[in-house]
């Protein structure tokens, strides 16, 4: 019997082919001289757990107990159905419901493929990180960002529904990352950008939630997440001591590129699909309600985002080289009040669930 190869659409459909133009490096020193990053492993090893077995999947989980009609999101949304020739004007407290779990999917979904991404751009760390130090952690963390792929899957199909495909900017922006030539964009990008926006935003939602499962799930993924900071921090901080300006300079503007101008991309297009609703025809409004209100229903997101992101890209030298050139900008931004929070580096080990729960068991 013969099986038929399947066609280039199916196989679009199935996966995606990424060339990685990094070179693998074999390393023959196995010295142990980076103790912070000893530490850190040893770290890794010991909080290990397992999602089928420490999360209680037999909890009862109502879509509808997810969200919060008060939320920030959703009171734009119902200021939204108040407004003259609005396309969801005749929406109530139904309709906004739906939307909201819906919401709440695609950002379930977001994470599940960040954290695929999360998983093979660990993977090109093992494989392109000169250090065996470095080397030893990332393949904890590859392990890790499996475990945290396998649990958003996993909680998406059993407790909510449908996911959702991957966001395209975030597609792009992961897959620029595993393709880039220079091994350290990848730690730079995942590392201290994605990694940071992702212990804000599993945060954010942590704090929402009522919901157990979810928020055990979250703590526990958090405890993961903070050591990858860490671990960026603690690795890319020496390397760029040893860079050109120039050098230094490349890796300025990727942080700009990555956070200032990716500030515009919060809108969920693929949501309003699946309801029916042009996105074209609502984005306006929403930019208009959103306007009118006082702050921006993403405020405490980016807030939480930026207050880590910009004391860990500081502790890497990175706001002050080439005459402060980054902090000029973050700076015209209004972002060097967080100048002086506590870096992950710094505070990774109070976010550690695993730990605190297994302490209080033995206790
Ligand atoms: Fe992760
Ligand atoms: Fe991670």
């Amino acid at each position: 019997m013969t099986t038929a190869l399947p066609d280039r659409v199916e196989i679009d459909a199935a996966c995606k082919l990424i060339d990685d133009n990094c070179q693998s490096i074999y390393t023959w020193r196995y010295e142990r001289d980076r103790p912070q990053l000893v530490t850190l492993y040893e770290k890794a090893a010991h909080s290990q757990w397992v999602g089928s077995t420490d999360l209680d999947w037999s909890t009862d989980v109502d879509p509808e107990s997810l969200v919060d009609l008060e939320a920030p999101n959703l009171r734009l949304m119902r200021e939204v159905t108040r407004m003259p020739g609005s396309p969801i004007a005749s929406w109530g407290d139904a309709e906004l419901l739906t939307l909201d779990i819906e919401m709440f999917t695609a950002l379930l979904s977001q994470f599940m493929h960040g954290e695929q991404g999360a998983m093979m751009t660990a993977a090109k760390i093992v494989d392109t990180v000169p250090w065996i130090d470095a080397k030893y952690y990332a393949a904890t963390q590859t392990m890790d960002e499996a475990r945290h792929t396998e649990v958003f899957a996993r909680y998406i199909d059993e407790k909510v529904g449908e996911a959702y495909p991957m966001n395209p900017h975030l597609e792009a922006q992961i897959t620029g990352l595993l393709e880039d030539g220079r091994w350290d964009i990848a730690y730079l990008g995942m590392q201290i950008v994605i990694e940071s926006l992702a212990l804000s935003a599993f945060g954010d939602m942590a704090r929402r939630t009522e919901e157990p499962l979810l928020r055990k799930l979250l703590r526990y993924v958090m405890a993961d997440e903070a050591r990858h900071v860490a671990f960026g921090i603690l690795s890319l901080g020496e390397y760029y001591e040893h860079l050109s300006s120039a050098e230094l300079k490349d890796r300025q503007d990727f942080l700009l590129e990555h956070t200032l101008h990716a500030r515009a991309r919060s809108t969920t297009p693929e949501v309003w699909e699946r309801l029916g609703v042009p996105i074209g025809d609502v984005a306006p409004f929403i930019a208009e309600a959103a306007a009118s209100m006082d702050t921006s229903p993403f405020q405490g997101f980016q807030n939480g985002f930026f207050s880590k992101l910009v004391p860990n890209v500081k502790r890497l030298g990175l706001l002050d080289a080439n005459d402060g050139y980054l902090r000029e900008r973050w700076g015209a931004a209004g972002l060097l009040r967080f100048e002086f929070a506590e870096d992950t580096a710094a505070d990774y080990d109070s976010y550690d669930a695993v730990a605190a729960d297994r302490a209080g068991v033995e206790a």
